[in-house]
């Protein structure tokens, strides 16, 4: 039987040091590459990573250029981006894990921000033949602007329909989604389980007064994956969850941790 495809995201925020431009969180990126390792006899596994303190980081640096010369501004971002990815492909190959490289500038060719032409080339082989794709939050070219940014996130959604996986899980620097900022508010609570049914009172409740920025970036996120389990039949869930030690492991195993997001 064919195994089930996971795309798995390490967060930006977690495998650098977001206040330190250029940090790697190298202990970090070595211990989910040692959880990792088990399940892939289990699981067909599409790694993304975001880009923390290198992609964004480039993202401002170079701002200068995003008007005046956009995809040289993109190039940038990319090369920066492409830097931590290096880091993270020799952490994998050290821990012996099968890791290529799957640069989204290489897959995705867009038009105005929406991908125009999607050129999976051998990816769907190498994730069926068990090896550990790896693709990360990166700069794309686009036709219309000269390039454009596309989160980890973005690269699942836009890789969900080729691919058909199973859960899509994000590893955050919070372990789910709560009533309001767990940072700020000490009577927050993680929500265990979104439906389609119970998102619209969640809704009101991130909307609020609290955190805005931390519960807003949760709050696109979320629409965006319920958006994708609404309307992917494959897609049984979306875990989002920490990187506490066996948290991912879990996820990956379909056990309820962190907040799942369902379509039913
Ligand atoms: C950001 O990707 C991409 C760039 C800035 C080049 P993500 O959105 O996936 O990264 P994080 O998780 O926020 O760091």
């Amino acid at each position: 039987m064919a195994r089930d495809i996971v795309f798995v995201k390490w967060g930006g925020s977690i495998i650098t040091d977001k206040n330190r431009p250029l940090t790697p969180n190298t202990a970090m990126i070595s211990r989910l590459a040692a959880e990792l390792k088990p399940l892939l006899s289990e699981y067909s596994i599409l790694l993304g990573h975001g880009s923390g303190s290198f992609g964004h980081w480039a993202a401002r640096e170079f701002a200068k250029l995003k008007d005046k010369n956009p995809q040289l501004y993109a190039v940038k971002v990319h090369a920066v981006a492409a830097r931590l990815n290096q880091i993270v492909v020799d952490t994998l190959a050290d821990h012996d894990l099968p890791a290529f490289q799957f640069p989204p500038s290489a897959i995705i060719f867009s038009r105005d921000d929406n991908p125009s032409r999607l050129c999976l080339g051998a990816l769907g082989e190498v994730l069926r033949a068990a090896y550990l794709p790896v693709t990360y939050g990166d700069a794309v070219p686009d036709a219309k602007r000269g390039g454009t940014i596309f989160s980890t996130e973005r690269v699942f959604f836009t890789l969900n329909s080729s691919l058909k996986p199973r859960r899509i899980v994000l590893i955050t620097s919070v372990d789910g989604v709560y009533t309001a900022d767990p940072l700020k508010d000490p009577n927050a609570e993680r929500i265990p389980e979104i439906t389609p049914e119970n998102f619209p009172n969640i809704r009101k409740s991130l909307g609020g007064s609290h955190g805005i920025d931390v519960t807003g970036g949760m709050l696109s996120k979320v629409e965006t994956m319920l958006a994708l389990v609404r309307t992917s039949p494959w897609l049984e869930s979306v875990v989002i969850t920490s990187a506490e030690k066996g948290h991912m492991s879990a996820a990956i195993n379909g056990k309820p941790v962190g907040t799942v997001i369902r379509g039913d």
